[in-house]
């Protein structure tokens, strides 16, 4: 299976800083065997749609828990789903910290992406791993990715990434009760001096990319 490099922008760059990381983009080599997705906030994603037909996938941060209808201030999977998005990230641990989004919170978030054909990027660290798993029905648990972020790995928190027999010890725990076929990203501090060894092991589906990705040049050497 190809390996998936996510692209976390968070709320970061504003529509020319994304038309130049589009630009830039298209200079680089990205590998071949590699899928890549890029997740900008909303209101960049009509500047960054030439990606598509660069082979990068269009994903986005967060999608409501809700349907269309009479949910003001809402953006939902349809909207997206529209837009050309195909990935959702789901429970970060920033909107879990700022935002109280709560497992049950993401569970109807991973409901509604998957009504509107978005796949979602579940992130969860370690003790969170038993929890989201119950609050999320099995046939829902099959058409998921999953991402293990351990909190203090990321880079804005004063990261370092997780040793990587840790994260291959989360990982199997993962698809103990996610399922053995799930796809694990691992997220966390991850760099093009650090990306191999996560990316070379046949449990890890991918990775999930914050500030490394926010220079085109930097994320294409991933
Ligand atoms: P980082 O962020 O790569 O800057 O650590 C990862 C993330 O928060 O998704």
């Amino acid at each position: 299976m190809e390996k998936l490099i996510v692209a976390n922008w968070k709320a970061n760059k504003n529509i020319v800083e994304a038309q130049d990381w589009v630009s830039s983009w298209k200079q680089q080599e990205p590998r071949p065997h590699y899928q890549y997705v890029v997740c900008p906030a909303y209101p960049l994603l009509p500047f960054v749609l030439d990606l598509i037909e660069q082979d990068v996938q269009l994903g986005v941060q967060d999608l409501s828990a809700y349907p269309a209808g009479a949910y003001t201030g809402e953006i939902n999977g349809l909207h997206l789903n529209q837009l050309g998005v195909r990935f959702s990230i789901l429970g970060h641990s920033e909107r879990r910290r700022y935002l109280r989004e709560t497992s049950q919170d993401i569970a109807k978030k991973v409901e509604q992406a998957l009504d509107s054909n978005i796949t979602p990027i579940v992130c969860i660290d370690k003790d969170q791993i038993d929890e989201q798993a119950d609050l999320i029905p099995d046939q829902q648990k099959s058409k998921i990715v999953v991402a293990y972020e351990p909190v203090h790995a990321i880079s804005t928190f004063g990261g370092q990434e997780d040793p990587l027999p840790t994260t291959l010890q989360v990982v199997s725990q993962i698809k103990d009760v996610f399922g053995v076929n799930v796809p694990v990203l691992y997220g966390g501090s991850v760099n093009p001096e650090n990306s191999l060894p996560y990316l070379q092991e046949e449990s890890i589906a991918g990775v999930l990319v914050g500030s490394a990705s926010l220079e085109a040049a930097t994320f294409s050497k991933l």
